[in-house]
């Protein structure tokens, strides 16, 4: 069975929580794309040879969840020679048996616009900057980070190849004022119906 669940948005509005949460609930794989950005940034080197090569080695190495990761890769991610490296690996991941759930910036526009779910998770800047910083232990000043989380939006959004963008039938759920719990809910629902309609 094929069914991929595309979850896109910003840094730190909770695809990541979801994303987890929806593949243990229902048996899917789970692929957190943001990783293989990750490490090409964090290789070093021409960073197309680096997206080339990457291994499993690579993906696993420290330090890949670090805010220095986080701008890596979002700078190596508008390289469209890098992006294209990484395109077949994810398209087999989401059509693998089973199901899957895939969560990054272009996965329900580019990598899988036949995704049998597509959900844009957001939240307000301030929210997630909030996160990101006490998730990091209050290490550094909360303005700082919202700066990044901002410079970040603006990268993501703005590049000309696979920009941050949901896909015209793309579910959105905000999730600034919502709990953890409550966003776990709405995604799972969603899922939920959708398998419903493919039994
Ligand atoms: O989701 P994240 O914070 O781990 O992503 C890090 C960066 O990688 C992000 O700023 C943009 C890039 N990225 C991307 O361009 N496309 C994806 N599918 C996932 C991440």
């Amino acid at each position: 069975m094929h069914f991929t669940v595309a979850i896109d948005g910003p840094a730190a509005a909770g695809k990541g929580t979801i994303s987890r949460a929806i593949a243990r609930e229902f048996g899917f794989a789970h692929l957190d794309t943001g990783l293989l950005y990750r490490a090409v940034g964090l290789k070093g080197g021409d960073p197309v040879q680096a997206a080339r090569s990457l291994s499993s080695d690579d993906l696993a190495r420290d330090g890949l969840r670090s805010l220095a990761a986080g701008e890596a890769a979002s700078r190596v991610a508008v390289l469209s020679d890098v992006r294209a490296a990484l395109v077949d690996f994810q398209r087999d991941f989401a059509r693998r048996d089973g199901g899957a759930v895939l969560d990054g910036r272009d996965i329900g526009t580019v990598i899988c616009p036949e995704a049998e779910v597509k959900l844009f998770v957001t939240a307000s800047a301030e929210t997630r900057a909030r996160r990101r910083w006490l998730e990091a232990g209050e290490d550094g000043s909360y303005k700082e980070v919202l700066a990044q989380v901002r410079a970040r939006d603006a990268r993501d959004s703005s590049r000309a190849d696979a920009p941050l963008l949901a896909a015209p039938d793309a579910i959105t759920l905000d999730t600034t004022e919502w709990t953890v719990t409550y966003a776990i809910e709405a995604a799972k629902e969603i899922i939920a119906a959708r398998l419903a309609t493919c039994a």
